[in-house]
């Protein structure tokens, strides 16, 4: 990739949330209307909020500034505070969003080990507390579609539907860390209205594979919309003429959502490149969304990463010898076939 003065961008495969906006996005975003959302007079955050509850065949969607902040509102609206909230050890919720839930939604986590970030209904039902005193009380199950540390695994309706059946057996409520619903939908082609239906609320990402440069939306009830529309304002997240920001994401919702089987062939592609010379590196049938996992076998994961940045391929470090590449909109299918070859002279 060459940018204006000539310079050639590295292939950046770190994260699917470092795309830049399109230039027709950017023209939505120079032309959109805007009004004080705080008042609830920006009309394209308003139509945006009611597309996406739409699409998902849910009553509300409130717009927020982050994924994180998505999460945070759901879980306070949807708890209380000394309660416990089930997750997988490696949710986003318990690794990287800085102990949030235990300031916001003042909740406690019990993390049970999945397969690759995905919660197995079963396991979930065999370790939840018992519902009396003076066993805490265990308020919600919180789920990650696709999983980010898990590699993009997906979970899939059938498994959701079980974790609703486990969370209703004991009057839990389900919530959905969906920061990338969008690659299960287009890899699972399932029903976008089913897959909304199972959770109590849920967030999306505008800001991940969509490639808008700010956004999400928390999803549910009128009522759990409401009270998390309160608790974004007390977060500081209400924001006025956001309409600027939601046209971003109304235009990604459009035109890039689709193209997301594009990311998801090419992490098949980069797979396959890196499993020709290094077999043992990649577990193919683990690549279903836009995120490839490589074992570095002996190789410390921090060499490669400052191997590969010297031949202009940014890849991340999962740990000590994992990598992660992540595919998405601004990285297409020959730049994918570039980094996966020099990735795989690598490993020889
Ligand atoms: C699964 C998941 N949830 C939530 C988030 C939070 O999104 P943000 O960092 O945009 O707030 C991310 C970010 O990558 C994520 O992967």
């Amino acid at each position: 990739m060459t940018s204006d003065d000539g310079a050639t961008a590295p292939i950046d495969l770190r994260s699917d949330t470092v795309t830049r906006p399109t230039p027709g996005m950017r023209r939505a975003m120079a032309e959109a209307e805007v009004g004080d959302d705080v008042y609830g007079e920006d009309p394209t955050v308003t139509d945006l909020e009611h597309r996406i509850a739409g699409f998902f065949g849910r009553e509300a969607a409130v717009f927020t500034p982050s994924g994180v902040m998505a999460t945070q509102v759901l879980l306070r609206a949807l708890t209380r505070p000394g309660t416990e909230v089930v997750c997988e050890s490696d949710a986003h919720v318990v690794a990287y969003e800085a102990g949030a839930a235990a300031i916001n939604a003042q909740v406690q986590f019990r993390t049970i080990d999945g397969d690759r970030g995905r919660l197995d209904a079963d396991r979930v039902l065999s370790s939840l507390r018992p519902a009396s005193f003076p066993y805490t009380e265990v308020a919600a199950l919180s789920v990650e579609e696709t999983t980010n540390r898990g590699g993009g695994a997906v979970h899939g309706l059938d498994s959701l539907r079980e974790l609703r059946a486990v969370a209703d057996g004991r009057d839990l409520v389900l919530h959905g860390d969906g920061a990338r619903l969008w690659n299960a939908l287009i890899a699972t082609g399932e029903d976008a209205v089913e897959v909304g239906r199972t959770f109590t609320a849920f967030s999306v990402c505008l800001s991940k594979g969509l490639g808008a440069p700010v956004g999400s939306m928390a999803i549910g009830d009128r009522d759990v919309i409401a009270e998390a529309r309160h608790w974004r304002r007390r977060f500081g997240g209400a924001m006025r003429q956001a309409g600027v920001l939601a046209a971003a994401g109304r235009f990604a919702f459009e035109r890039q959502f689709a193209r997301l089987a594009d990311d998801h062939a090419n992490a098949c592609a980069i797979g396959e490149t890196v499993a020709d010379v290094a077999p043992e590196a990649v577990d193919l049938a683990s690549i279903t969304t836009n995120m490839v996992y490589v074992d570095t076998g002996e190789r410390p994961a921090a060499d490669l990463v400052g191997s590969l940045r010297a031949q202009g391929v940014l890849v991340g470090s999962m740990g000590p010898h994992l990598l992660r590449l992540v595919t998405h909109l601004d990285v297409d299918a020959g730049a994918c076939r570039t980094a996966a070859r020099r990735l795989g002279q690598l490993l020889r």
